[in-house]
């Protein structure tokens, strides 16, 4: 199972993916990161890791749809199973999104469909919910959307800060990713026809 991974930034769900696979001994690889800005810290830790590492700028193009036609060759040169987001923070065209229909996973710092978008920490906050979490889904071409695979809670606490919220789901984020690594590398996870997921072996 042939894995690339898109980041924008720290990369800590992208080095959980590595990790896991690696130490799961899965019949899984991570062909490549690929960051949409240079200075993506996470790059730094994939190369370090021995990962092939590449930068697609978005800067770099005049148009969105420029953009993902050149990041969308520089993914399909891996010829990857999958295309795991990890804290990529740029909106995919549908003609992205379509191209690796079934392919394409995210992980979205809240429990969809609540708060999509972004500052998922302030909107729980400013919510009152008592629970927040995290999905890990299908992309589709509408935001934050799509067949979900996995979720997690954490509790709010009273006091909160957003900062305190999102250090505290980041540890589910990373569990529930490495639950789902593990089952694509497993070819546990389908998509039925009514697009809902289906992963053989999880009550
Ligand atoms: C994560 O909270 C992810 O859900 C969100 O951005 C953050 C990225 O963190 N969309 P990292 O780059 O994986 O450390």
């Amino acid at each position: 199972c042939r894995i690339v991974v898109l980041i924008s930034g720290r990369g800590s769900n992208m080095q959980t993916i590595v990790n896991t696979v690696r130490e799961a001994g899965l019949s899984a690889r991570v062909c490549a990161v690929i960051a949409n800005k240079a200075d993506a810290a996470g790059l730094q830790w994939a190369h370090n890791n021995g990962i092939a590492t590449q930068v697609v700028a978005h800067r770099d193009y005049a148009t969105r749809d420029d953009f993902d036609a050149a990041l969308a060759e520089a993914v399909e040169a891996h010829a990857p199973q999958y295309v795991l987001l990890a804290g990529f923070m740029r909106v995919l065209t549908p003609g992205f999104v379509e191209r690796f229909n079934g392919r394409l996973i995210n992980i979205h710092p809240s429990l969809l469909p609540a708060f999509p978008g972004l500052h998922t920490h302030q909107q729980a906050l400013a919510t009152g919910v008592q629970w927040h979490g995290c999905t890990v889904h299908f992309v589709t071409p509408v935001l934050d959307h799509g067949p979900i695979i996995a979720q997690g809670m954490v509790p709010v606490l009273a006091g909160d800060t957003p900062d305190d919220l999102a250090a505290r789901l980041l540890q589910v984020e990373h569990r529930i990713y490495a639950d789902v690594v593990r089952w694509l590398a497993e070819g546990r996870v389908t998509l039925d026809s009514m697009q809902r997921v289906l992963v053989r072996g999880v009550d």
